[in-house]
């Protein structure tokens, strides 16, 4: 049982409204209250100060007429691995491209020639720091994706550095198996052979030891067609986790039909759909997953219809997609400061997607706002308000971090951490 806390002295609450078929989205709103009551880890109250019955149990904690929202939620991110690619950043600043250094076999395999090498415990030790920057700079929940082991025992043993950080750290980890990142360089002229690993070793293990709750792939040109991802996917909803892609990235291949047509949570990148996939998303319950940090991380020519989408209803989730190689960045404030910039959303609209937006490509409905009966996860901002978070960027505002109602963060700081700072 954590402590009950009355926070006080709060000058203004953004609450974002949760998704409602038919009703407008993106709706922001802004209780009349400077309290907020926190029980056994959950919000459980909302009002003014003036009119709480006096309990003694109850810990009044002055905020100091700051503003408070939501934890933010990174619903796309693969923040474990096992070294950085420093060096493909340099080659693509002179002039290589992010698709060629993949086909000379940097990019993921890269990645995933470190992971394989490096034990569970280094990995876990070497993420930390990530994760206490992530939650420094207002992330609560966070997706965790495998997909840099790309072999049955390093998979699993990415999945369970993930559920081993789950339990050391504050932020709540959301594991998904990302087996069909790439194919591994021996496989690629015998795809059957790794698809069949995937389906008949590794997905079949994943759930069965509860590794992950999603299974995703790179649905691309050159990496896993349609009908191959159709495969794929098949076979992880037969063992009961839920799907999503990384779709129409790089080239319009159709991963976000793909998407609907079976369901997934969400169709992740999509700077190449097109207008029938804008009309099957609208109709659907697939979150169109927007990564603005990776477009700007790969100088993408093209991005996604961003304003149409919103047009026709479809709810759109924010996210960093933290990993090495096209987005080495954990913060969600600069994830919704290029959303406005890149993608022209409106602050509101940014705070919404990065918040009750992604909680719902996530499929979770205990986070993303603030009412009672919601999780206990609130950032506390310098900010004067909520235009001034993507506005004023590259730095950090958050004052505090509630998680699950306990104090994780103060003054810009993680409170207790186990860990040293990361490069
Ligand atoms: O979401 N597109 C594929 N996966 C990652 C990149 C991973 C990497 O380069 O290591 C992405 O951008
Ligand atoms: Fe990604």
């Amino acid at each position: 049982m954590t402590e009950s806390l009355l926070l006080t002295n709060i000058s203004w609450i953004a609450a974002p409204a949760r998704f409602e078929r038919g009703k407008p989205l993106y709706r922001i709103n802004y209780p009349e209250a400077d309290s907020i009551l926190i029980e056994d880890g959950m919000i459980s109250w909302i009002g003014d100060e003036a009119d709480f019955p006096e309990q003694p149990d109850v810990k009044h904690v002055n905020i100091g007429g700051l503003g408070i929202t939501p934890g933010l939620i990174d619903f796309h991110a693969h923040p474990v691995f096992a070294g950085t690619r420093e060096n493909e950043f340099e080659m693509r600043t002179r002039g290589a491209s992010y698709s060629e250094i993949a086909g000379a076999g940097g990019g993921i395999l890269n990645s995933a020639g470190k992971l394989q090498k490096t034990d569970k415990k280094t990995l876990i030790e070497r993420t930390l720091p990530y994760l206490d920057r992530a939650l420094e700079y207002g992330t609560t929940t966070l997706e965790a994706k495998s997909g840099y082991g790309l072999e049955t025992n390093s998979e699993i043993k990415m999945l369970q550095a993930i559920q081993g950080l789950d339990e050391k750290h504050p932020l709540d980890l959301i594991p998904t198996f990302l087996g069909a990142h790439e194919f591994p360089l021996e496989y690629r002229n015998n795809h059957d052979g790794y698809i069949n690993l995937l389906i008949n070793q590794m997905i079949p293990r994943v759930a069965e030891e509860n590794l992950a709750v999603a299974c995703d792939i790179f649905c691309e040109k050159g990496v896993y067609s349609l009908e191959e991802s159709r495969t794929v996917l098949s076979a992880a909803q037969k063992h009961g986790l839920a799907i999503k892609l990384h779709a129409d990235q790089l080239s319009p291949l159709g991963g976000t039909r793909l998407a609907v047509e079976m369901g997934a949570l969400s169709a992740d990148h999509i700077e190449y759909i097109d207008d029938e996939s804008i009309e099957l998303l609208a109709n659907s319950n697939t979150a169109a997953g927007l990564l603005p940090v990776a477009a700007h991380f790969l100088r993408m020519e093209q991005d996604p219809p961003v304003r149409k989408m919103i047009e026709k209803g479809i709810v759109c989730a924010l996210a960093t997609d933290f990993n090495p190689g096209s987005a080495m960045c954990e913060s969600m404030q600069m994830a919704m400061h290029l959303g406005v910039i890149r993608f022209r959303i409106t602050a509101e609209e940014a705070l919404w997607m990065a918040t009750i937006g992604s909680a719902r490509a996530l499929d979770l409905d205990d986070r993303g706002s603030i009412e009672p009966g919601m999780l206990a996860d609130l950032v506390v901002w310098r900010s004067e308000n909520i235009s001034m978070i993507p506005y004023h960027f590259g730095i950090n505002q958050v004052e505090k971090v509630f998680k699950r109602g306990v104090l994780v963060v103060d003054k810009g700081r993680r409170i207790g951490a186990v860990s040293g700072a990361a490069e």
